[in-house]
This record gives C-alpha cells, structure tokens and sequence, in this order.
C-alpha cells in the first residue's frame, strides 16, 4: 500500500514575524528547486499563520495549526476555532499533542470532540498519541497508544482527513528515541487498532508519523521503516537546513 510520505513541522511557541517568515521562505525555495515528492506540512504558531501562508504562496507546502477550540464561534476568550483556522488557509490542525495533554489538561475525549469539529470545518487533521516514560518502563506502551487511538480518533476518520502521529512523550525535546524496532512494533501495533476502529482499507491507507527528536542524523533509520509514513518534527524544524536534511534523508 503506497502512501504519500509527510515531513511536518511543529515550530511550538517559537518565532517572531520576521524569524517565521524567513524561515518559510528558505523552506519554499528548497521545495521549488528539489520538485520532492512528499507532503509538506508546517505548523507555526497562531499569530503568523497569516504571514507565513502569504511567504508560502506559490508553493505545496500546507499550512497548518497546532490546536483548534471545538466550537465554531462564540465566547471562548483565547481560543481559536476550526472555521478561523480555515480562513486563514490553513489545512491541517494538531491536536491532542503531548504538551497539551499534560500542560492544559486535554483528554482523548476532548480531542476527538475537536476532531470531528476540525472535519465538519473542513480541515484534515494530526492526531498525536504517545507514552511517558513511567508508561513505557511499566511495559504498558502499546496499551496506551491503542486507548488514545481508540477514544481520540473519531468513528469517521479517513486516510483522507486524518494522520496520526506517534510521539513517545520521553522521546520529545529530549534527545532520546526509541530503537527502530520500538518505532516499528508501536507504529504496527497502531495500525492494527486503526483497522479495528476504521476498516482494514482505511487503515492500510492512513499515515503514521514517527516524533520524537528527530534529527537528519536519525532521519533515514527511524522514517524508513515500514509502517511509518513520515515524521513530525519540533525542534528540528525551526531551521530548515535541518529540516531540509531530515526530508533529504528520509527520501523525499
Ligand atoms: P521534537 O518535538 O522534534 O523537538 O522532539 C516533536 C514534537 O513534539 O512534535
């Protein structure tokens, strides 16, 4: 089953308006002169969504957001919802990312309740799971991921409007990966609970990013296995000679 490889990245709470344009600008002309053949996916911050659609006119390179309210409008002081997200041209929404499980208290029932209202918008979504490290020591990896997947992907998922990411919580920010076999096993695991949830032809079709420390030196062992269908890249995106590097060498 052949499915299109995707280099996200997650710049978190990074980047002023000049550093976010910059940075998509040099990503734009790497992109144009290389004619890759993957999906590229970059998720600034909210507050330069705008301009770094504008620097990415012209090119394939998606734009996308890192969290979306569930509601279409209304009062929710600080949100954001799909609808805006939309209008600002974006096409895909992160949710359920570690950091805001832990630092906003998100659940996996809050998350598929922004999924499915991401989707109704019109936006596809990246939809992260992952273990902690007391977690995983516990030997409870796959049971965790397989729960999150089950209550945070919503019952109407499609290869078409959804990919999961795969983030070992431990794994982020750290340095640390797991061994390609770990990826492997857990990306396997995966996707056999999305043939469970979805059906196998859905299953078979959909995306499992690999995140988690990943650098152009890691790139090609831990992006080449075969149930990973690409990565999602935070530190190692906010500068695009990396992250040009990890697409380079995960064969894009
Ligand atoms: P990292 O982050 O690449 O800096 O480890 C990945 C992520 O959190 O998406």
């Amino acid at each position: 089953m052949a499915r299109k490889m995707m280099i996200a990245g997650n710049w978190k709470m990074n980047g002023l308006l000049a550093d976010g344009v910059a940075l998509a600008q040099e990503i734009k002309v790497d992109v144009k002169a290389k004619k890759r053949n993957c999906e590229f996916v970059v998720c600034p911050p909210f507050t330069l969504l705008g301009a770094v659609k504008k620097a990415l006119k012209g090119c394939r390179v998606a734009l996308g957001a890192q969290d979306c309210h569930f509601e279409e409008k209304g009062a929710h002081t600080g949100d954001i919802s799909p609808e805006m997200l939309l209008d600002c041209g974006c096409t895909y929404v992160i949710l359920g990312h570690s950091e805001r499980r832990a630092d906003h208290g998100e659940t996996s029932e809050l998350v598929c309740k922004k999924a499915k209202a991401a989707y109704k918008a019109g936006l596809k979504t990246i939809i992260c799971i992952g273990e902690t490290l007391a977690q995983r020591e516990k030997g409870e990896t796959i049971d965790i991921c397989s729960k999150q997947i089950l209550e945070s992907v919503p019952n109407d998922a499609t290869a078409a409007d959804t990919v999961i990411a795969y983030e070992p919580v431990w794994a982020i920010g750290t340095g640390k990966t797991p061994t390609a076999q770990d990826v492997e096993d857990v990306h396997a695991a995966v996707r056999k609970v999305l043939a469970k949830k979805l059906g196998r032809a859905q299953a078979n079709k959909m995306r499992i990013l690999y995140g988690g420390s990943v650098k152009p030196s890691n790139a090609k062992e831990l992006l080449s296995l075969p149930d990973v269908d690409g990565g999602l890249i935070g530190g190692a995106s906010l500068k695009a000679a990396d992250f040009m590097a990890i697409a380079d060498n995960a064969g894009c």
